[in-house]
């Protein structure tokens, strides 16, 4: 089993004077919910999500070499302007990963990022962010060591997104990702994301995440603020039994492709994950009358229609409006008619199933 110690690197000569990379890196959405989580963000139960392919950020990395000093030294770029307040998190994130990447305090870093989504949609950039700062930390170790294998590569920037934002790990490699350990899926670790190891039914190829953006306020609760709620949380225990067993349960379907079963998980996963939120001390509403609306809709469109239509939510209010590409046509009139109305400013964002990183 692959631990945490395969992840450092010594053997690295520090012989580049300067260079650059640029890589994308997508968002994600999770059908099984990661919520709570141990020390150096390791997960209380495993996780899977879509990788989604239009909502990513694209960062820049640029690398000169310095004396090291002991310190990180670096400037951030949000959109090619400085933005002092994303540095702060930024520099925690080199400071965990440290141990694994000791190279970094050889070189000054530039880091030019931007996103293909609006910042303040309330979408998780997070995720996409941490995910494109992690490979692109891995293409200049790939100049430092040019043996490590395209495996290793891919393992490590997932490895090292994760210590950067636990669901960042999902979003490197594969349309499917499973993230945390679980009996049937071989070399799955609570260190990185693997990818789905099945053939998917293809009733599943393409298939599409209209997000509905409902509220673009700031989050009334971080995401870490969030799983250590789950310490100390009434109903954890059970939660953390039922996470694994509903990975399972998906699992087979996601192979024999029975779209009737996906959604009662997918739902389920999602209220089970704003369940948690309205059972902790302090507890917290996510969703806002609008999402109910929404939701209502949707259980009617579906009902009335047959067309198999379904939601799923982050920790926030937004809604994943999710379902397979031959109801394209339906589903987007049906947003247009029955649910753009509630959204802020009528903004939605047309989204599917993706791959993961790009190298630009
Ligand atoms: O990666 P974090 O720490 O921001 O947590 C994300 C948690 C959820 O988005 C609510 C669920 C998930 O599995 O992505």
């Amino acid at each position: 089993m692959i631990s945490e110690t395969d992840f450092i690197t010594n053997n690295y000569s520090i012989k580049i004077n300067q260079g650059s990379s640029t890589w994308s890196a997508p968002s994600n959405i999770a059908l099984v919910k990661y919520w709570g989580k141990k020390q150096d963000q390791i997960p209380a139960n495993p996780s899977l999500s879509f990788t989604l392919k239009n909502c990513k950020t694209i960062t820049k990395l640029s690398y000169s070499k310095k004396e090291d000093t002991g310190n990180f030294s670096f400037d951030l770029l949000f959109e090619g302007k400085p933005k002092e307040d994303f540095k702060p998190k930024i520099q925690k994130f080199l400071e965990r990963i440290e141990t694994y990447c000791p190279y970094l305090k050889n070189y000054h870093l530039t880091i030019d990022t931007e996103n293909t989504f609006p910042h303040s949609s309330g979408i998780a950039s997070s995720a996409s962010g941490m995910a494109a700062l992690a490979i692109n930390i891995m293409s200049l170790e790939k100049e430092l060591c040019p043996s490590i294998t395209d495996e290793f590569f891919y393992q490590k920037a997932s490895f090292l997104a994760r210590l950067g934002s636990g669901s960042a790990c999902r979003s490197i490699n594969g349309n499917i990702v499973v993230w945390g350990t679980h009996n049937e899926i071989p070399r799955s670790s609570n260190l990185f994301g693997v990818e789905f190891p099945t053939q998917i039914h293809p009733n599943f190829n393409n298939y599409q995440d209209t997000i509905l953006l409902v509220d673009k306020g700031e989050k009334q609760v971080s995401s870490s603020v969030g799983h250590d709620l789950m310490h100390n949380h009434p109903f954890a225990e059970q939660r953390f039994l039922q996470a694994p067993q509903n990975l399972s349960r998906i699992k087979s379907i996601l192979e024999t492709g029975n779209i009737e079963d996906f959604i009662k998980i997918v739902e389920s996963e999602a209220l089970t994950l704003h369940a948690m939120m309205l059972t902790s001390i302090p507890y917290f509403i996510l969703m806002k009358p609008n999402t109910l609306e929404i939701l209502n809709k949707i259980w009617e469109f579906r009902n009335r229609t047959k067309i198999p239509v379904c939601f799923t939510l982050d920790a926030g209010a937004n809604v994943h409006v999710l379902y397979p590409e031959n109801v394209i046509v339906e589903t987007l009139q049906f947003i247009k008619d029955e649910l753009v109305g509630y959204c802020q400013n009528g903004q939605y964002i047309c989204d599917e199933i993706g791959f993961g990183v790009q190298k630009l």
